[in-house]
């Protein structure tokens, strides 16, 4: 038997931080910049992420491949510590005939330097960047050019962090040893999701149903190791959180999931939290009569998803289907200009995507526990609101242990962990 000694030596360093979990502080949260002009409309705006997805991108025609060099240059560019892959397939469909259409799917992954071929558990947001064959000239703003937009600006956010985490992590010769400490982002923007003519399950999901089934067959390389961790790529994605339907004003996305409703209000939590120190700007724009603000995510102080809501047929389906646990954040009902030419950059809530994008920037910053490399500023982050005070840690592992209500942390870690079904 041999056990590289940095692995022995490593392990009480960062332990701590698996167990225990920090919600994200105050300062931490104020921190997350504005996204500023990420969200324009307007394709001569300099620097805008969405605009140039504001264009048709039907599988097969030339705003597919515009849409897909958008992507691509991006993540190459701006991002180049991100690995990027395509997957392809190509399908007929009801509405081609005998011609087959090509469907690429970009996979965007940001993992642990020190992380083995297969070693990476993979916290995994996803958007469909295709659109909708008709009406004709259908744009899809809310479906789901706006999402693709969100998860590229929560990269270039998140990517500092993730050095900063990574380094530090090396520098302690941690790593590689525990499940929760190789933990990587990746990012799928899925093509192919819409029906061509009537949604059935051969019409449909194309991108995403090549590659839930290409990730199963594809075994990881052997480790060095005389275990496998993940066995494919399809048991490397700890979540699968799928946003879709997001732009529109005043959102109600509920808990659709029974066995990821801990994380959906870890999610809900972090809106609460930036709407409790007004820092998402719809607050002050979707204020009730009685002044209450109108929260995107209204489950978040409920004990139970809302089970019986009838499961929507999305992007997840073919990876629910394989044992993948996933988070829907879609609205119900969904928006008013839903697959109609309305659908475009000028009927979204400019306010509501910049906020979306915010909160998911906490919520990934949560999942990484991203406090253990964060410095508070001087003179801050003492007596704050209860939800960030100093002995969150305590105050987590307690939880985690007393009256069997679990902690994010063990939730979270137990996710990590869990073996899928052969
Ligand atoms: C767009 O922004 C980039 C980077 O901020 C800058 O270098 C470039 O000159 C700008 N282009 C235009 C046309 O404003
Ligand atoms: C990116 O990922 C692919 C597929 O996992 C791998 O073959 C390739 O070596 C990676 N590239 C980099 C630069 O890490
Ligand atoms: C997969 O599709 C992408 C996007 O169209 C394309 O750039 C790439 O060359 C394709 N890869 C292969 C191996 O065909
Ligand atoms: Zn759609």
């Amino acid at each position: 038997m041999h056990l590289p000694i940095t692995l022995l030596t490593a392990l009480p360093l960062w332990l701590p931080a698996i167990n225990a979990y920090t919600p994200l502080s105050e300062s931490f949260l104020r921190a997350i910049p504005s996204p500023g002009n990420a969200f324009d409309i307007d394709q001569a705006s300099n620097g805008s992420l969405l605009a140039p997805l504001l264009i048709p991108r039907v599988p097969g025609t030339p705003g597919q491949k515009a849409a897909q060099a958008h992507l691509y240059n991006y993540f190459q560019t701006a991002l180049p510590l991100w690995n990027v892959t395509w997957q392809n397939s190509t399908s007929t469909t009801p509405a081609t005939g005998t011609q087959q259409i090509p469907f690429a799917n970009l996979i965007v992954r940001r993992e642990p330097p020190w992380a083995q071929p297969g070693g990476t558990n993979f916290l995994t947001l996803v958007a469909h960047y295709d659109s909708k064959r008709a009406p004709e000239g259908f744009i899809g703003a809310t479906d789901s050019a706006a999402p693709c937009a969100m998860l590229m600006w929560a990269a270039a956010v998140l990517d500092k962090y993730l050095t900063q985490m990574y380094t530090e992590m090396s520098a302690l010769g941690e790593g590689g040893d525990d499940l929760a400490m190789d933990m990587g982002i990746q990012l799928l923007f899925l093509d192919g999701e819409e029906a061509f003519m009537h949604w059935t399950d051969t019409d449909s999901l194309y991108g995403a149903r090549s590659l839930a089934t290409q990730w199963t067959m594809s075994p990881n390389p052997r480790p060095h190791h005389k275990f496998y961790k993940y066995r494919t790529p399809l048991q490397q994605i700890s979540l699968f959180v799928l946003l879709d339907l997001l732009g529109a004003k005043e959102p109600r996305v509920p808990s659709y999931m029974p066995t990821t409703h801990w994380a959906y209000k870890a999610l809900a939590g972090v809106e609460k939290r930036l709407r409790g120190f007004n820092l998402l700007e719809s607050s002050s724009s979707s204020k009730r009569d009685g002044g209450e603000t109108l929260a995107f995510l209204p489950d978040g102080e409920s004990d139970t998803a809302r089970a019986r809501t009838a499961r929507i047929s999305d992007d997840h389906l073919p990876f629910i289907h394989k044992g993948v646990e996933t988070l829907h954040l879609i609205p119900s009902p969904f928006p008013d200009v839903w697959h109609t030419s309305n659908d475009d950059g000028e009927h979204l809530d400019l306010a509501t995507v910049r906020d979306w994008a915010k909160i998911v920037v906490g919520f990934v910053g949560e999942w990484l526990d991203l406090m253990e490399v964060w410095t508070e500023p001087e003179g801050e982050g003492q007596g704050q609101e209860e939800a960030t005070s100093g002995n969150d840690k305590e105050t987590m592992e307690k939880e985690s242990t007393e009256g069997g209500k679990a902690s994010f942390a063990e939730r979270r870690r137990s996710f990590l962990t869990s073996s899928f079904p052969p």
